[in-house]
């Protein structure tokens, strides 16, 4: 039976990862770190599986990496850890540096350490960032790096530093550049995750409008699940390798919201530019029980807010997977974007009305209370 550990395991990738492995046989142990809510909602229901096992360990902490990888010895280790949010690194960007870029060398020499160098397969999630302001498009192997945030550049250090590593100690260490991937699990302020779950609450009635920043950005977007198999396959390859794994099709934002809210029943018309920019419904698809009834044509239900530009953003990224599904035999199209969108709303419409029945069972029980109905 082989050994994985994976940092990172509470995250979008990190739960995918661990169904994956546990499937196909593995001991699988992951890294989390102490938060005051201790419920970890994407692997709680992993927890108390026989072959899953959690540790408590910091991507900013070399001790507590040093000791996990003594004690797990694991064949293959899944660097997932990551301060994710683009965004987010303009404010926080040596947060970000010490996790994403100091963190990965913090994982290889912890490997070192435990003199596991030469049993031990490195994955490093690498992204399609590192193409940042993109020099050719779509984006290869080949094709210069020009990061263009500190989320990138500190990414840019993790790949160059398990490329070093490789090269210099014969480490197996490998980098997948992967390119946006989402799923239903997808953290609620990326920017599709945002869009179908105001999606589901617009049609259902507890959000009134969606604001957005750039809406003209375009992305390859695929599904989380099967970039997780990617992963796997590339500690597989008899030769450590790095690879781009994307869809090789394009969507901008604008694109994902209008196929997002037409799957909620609300078809969407943008006029306008910029800031100005609206989305107004243009038709309602009535046969549709879940939409909400004070819904109008015409009604503006999209807008765009300064809050969410980025000082530089990054707007063409299109990967070509070409090595991928040559060298590993990787299928690209498993989830078309189209069923991407799909899965993501269904799943959100489902916890929105879910949502809505609790309240309504609360509201109805104080009011029982209130009433003297239920002591
Ligand atoms: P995610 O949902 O944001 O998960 C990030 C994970 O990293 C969480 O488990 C988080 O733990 C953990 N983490 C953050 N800081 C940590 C620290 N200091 N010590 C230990 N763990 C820490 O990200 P994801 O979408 O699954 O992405 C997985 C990896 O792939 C990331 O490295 C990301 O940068 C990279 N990537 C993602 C995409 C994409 O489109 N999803 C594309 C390219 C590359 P908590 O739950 O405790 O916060
Ligand atoms: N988050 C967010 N929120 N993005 C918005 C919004 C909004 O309201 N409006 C427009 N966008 C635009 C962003 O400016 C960006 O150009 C694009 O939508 C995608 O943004 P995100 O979904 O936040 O993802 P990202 O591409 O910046 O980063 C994700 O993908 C990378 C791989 O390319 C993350 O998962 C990174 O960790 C990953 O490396």
């Amino acid at each position: 039976m082989k050994t994985a550990l994976i940092t990172g395991v509470t995250g979008q990738d990190g739960s995918y990862l661990s169904e994956f492995l546990l499937d196909k046989g593995y001991e699988v142990h992951g890294i989390i770190r102490r938060s005051s809510v201790d419920f970890r909602e994407r692997i709680a229901h992993l927890e108390g599986k026989p072959h899953f096992h959690l540790h408590y360990a910091d991507m900013g902490d070399s001790m507590s990496l040093v000791k996990v990888v003594g004690m797990v010895r694991p064949d293959e280790i899944y660097n997932l850890a990551a301060q994710s949010h683009v965004q987010v690194s303009f404010d926080s960007p040596e947060y970000t540096a010490n996790v994403d870029a100091t963190g990965v060398l913090r994982v290889l020499e912890a490997v070192r350490a435990c003199g596991l160098e030469k049993t031990c397969r490195i994955y490093q999630a690498s992204t399609s960032e590192l193409y940042g302001k993109v020099e050719e498009v779509p984006q290869n192997e080949k094709t210069p790096f020009h990061p263009y945030s500190p989320y990138a550049v500190a990414k840019l250090y993790g790949y160059w530093i398990v490329k070093e590593y490789r090269e210099a100690y014969g480490m197996y260490c490998c980098s997948g550049i992967l390119f946006n991937h989402e799923s239903e699990r997808r953290g609620e302020t990326f920017v599709t995750r945002k869009i179908t779950l105001a999606a589901a609450r617009i049609a259902q009635g507890p959000q009134d409008c969606l604001y957005l920043g750039n809406m003209s950005s375009l992305r390859d977007w695929g599904y989380a699940k099967d970039y997780v198999e990617c992963m796997w396959m590339i500690l597989q390859n008899d030769q450590p390798d790095d690879f781009v794994i994307a869809t090789g099709v394009q969507h901008s934002v604008r694109e994902f919201a209008y196929y997002a809210f037409l799957h909620a029943g609300i078809e969407l018309e943008f006029r306008g530019e910029g800031l100005d920019e609206v989305g107004v419904i243009r038709s309602i698809d009535t046969s549709l029980s879940t939409v909400n009834c004070h819904l109008a044509v015409g009604n503006i239900v999209v807008r765009v807010s300064p809050d969410f530009y980025r000082p530089t953003d990054v707007v063409n990224l299109w990967g070509d997977p070409t090595k991928a599904k040559t060298v590993l035999g990787w299928n690209p199209s498993k989830t078309s974007f189209e069923q991407l969108v799909k899965i993501m709303v269904d799943s959100d419409m489902a916890k929105v009305a879910a949502e809505g029945a609790a309240m309504k069972v609360r509201t109805n029980l104080a009011e029982y209370l209130e009433k003297g109905i239920v002591k």
